[in-house]
């Protein structure tokens, strides 16, 4: 296994809320790889989640804040800054929720209050925690600052909800802003798009277990767990990935750029397509017509 990867490396990490978490593993790894970080969530997930427990195990501190309140993260990085002795080198956003996805909303009958949380929590909290980063000077040059973000963003999966737009202005605002950090300090501003993961917020998706088993049906490789995901954190912590900045990186199996697998055809549609069949047949009889 490579060692050291994170070594001397400062950070914070935000999103853990319990073993499954995607930042949880996160965390194990960057503590494996020798960085130092601050473990953050909101005060609820202080009361309810199991973070106090990563805290112990990675020997991190933990700080509340909700990543909508500017004052929480200013509070944050400063206490970060000191509890860590200076600046950091890496941030992970590992955040989302949307009001109306936990509501059972549908997308054609949204709340709007709802959506403007959604958009808060999901997205806009990414500029705000750079924003408040890029004026308190907080994070060292050559700096990594990644977000968890999924295809939803540039397809239409029925109940992802508005959790779809979140996840495009989060994509959106790693670019713009990788811009201005990168000018300003040479700090990488990278979303990395994963697989459907078996979590809180994942599960809390309508149809998870279809979202979960067709993205596995359809990926060379399979669907990347939480640990792969971790790993490929780590990869872009590390100084290994320089020159990658503004991109959204999709960590899924191959998933993405998939039409239909192999898998697919011979055992997901145990029909074989036979229920098409009245489809295709009328089809065929419209093409005879225009011949
Ligand atoms: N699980 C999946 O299938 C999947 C797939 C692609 C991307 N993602 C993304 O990965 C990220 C992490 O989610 P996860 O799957 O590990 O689930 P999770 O439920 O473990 O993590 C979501 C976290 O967001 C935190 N959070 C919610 N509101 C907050 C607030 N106001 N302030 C601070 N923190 C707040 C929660 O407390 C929780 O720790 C999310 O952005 C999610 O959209 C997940």
């Amino acid at each position: 296994m490579i060692k050291n990867l994170l070594k001397g490396k400062k950070g914070v990490i935000l999103g853990a809320l319990d073993a499954n978490s995607i930042a949880w593993k996160v965390a194990e790894k960057a503590h494996q790889q020798g960085a130092t970080f601050v473990l953050s969530n909101a005060p609820i997930a202080l009361r309810k989640g199991d973070i106090f427990t990563l805290g112990k195990q990675t020997n991190s501190e933990v700080i509340s804040a909700d990543v909508t309140q500017v004052d929480d993260i200013e509070n944050l990085f400063q206490e970060s800054r000191n509890i860590l002795g200076g600046n950091i080198d890496f941030l992970l956003h590992s955040i989302g929720m949307s009001p109306n996805v936990r509501k059972g909303l549908r997308y054609t009958d949204l709340d709007y209050n709802y959506m403007m949380k959604t958009m808060d929590v999901s997205a806009i909290s990414l500029h705000k925690l750079l924003q408040v980063a890029y004026k308190m000077d907080v994070i060292n040059e050559w700096g990594s600052v990644i977000a968890l973000s999924y295809i939803a963003a540039q397809r239409t999966f029925s109940t992802y909800s508005d959790m779809a737009q979140a996840k495009a202005m989060l994509e959106s605002i790693c670019r713009s802003f990788g811009y201005h950090y990168g000018k300003k300090k040479k700090v990488r501003v990278n979303t990395i798009s994963q697989s459907p993961t078996i979590t809180t917020a994942g599960t809390g998706v309508g149809g998870f277990k279809s979202f979960y088993a067709y993205a596995q049906c359809m990926s060379p490789l399979g669907n990347a767990s939480s640990e792969d995901c971790a790993d490929y954190c780590i990869m872009m912590f590390s100084d290994l990935t320089q020159k990658v900045t503004m991109q959204n990186l999709f960590h899924d199996g191959g998933y993405s750029t998939m039409g239909i697998s192999e898998t697919l055809i011979q055992s997901c549609f145990t029909c074989q397509g036979e229920c098409f069949d009245d489809i295709i047949e009328r089809e065929r009889v419209m093409g005879k017509k225009k011949e």
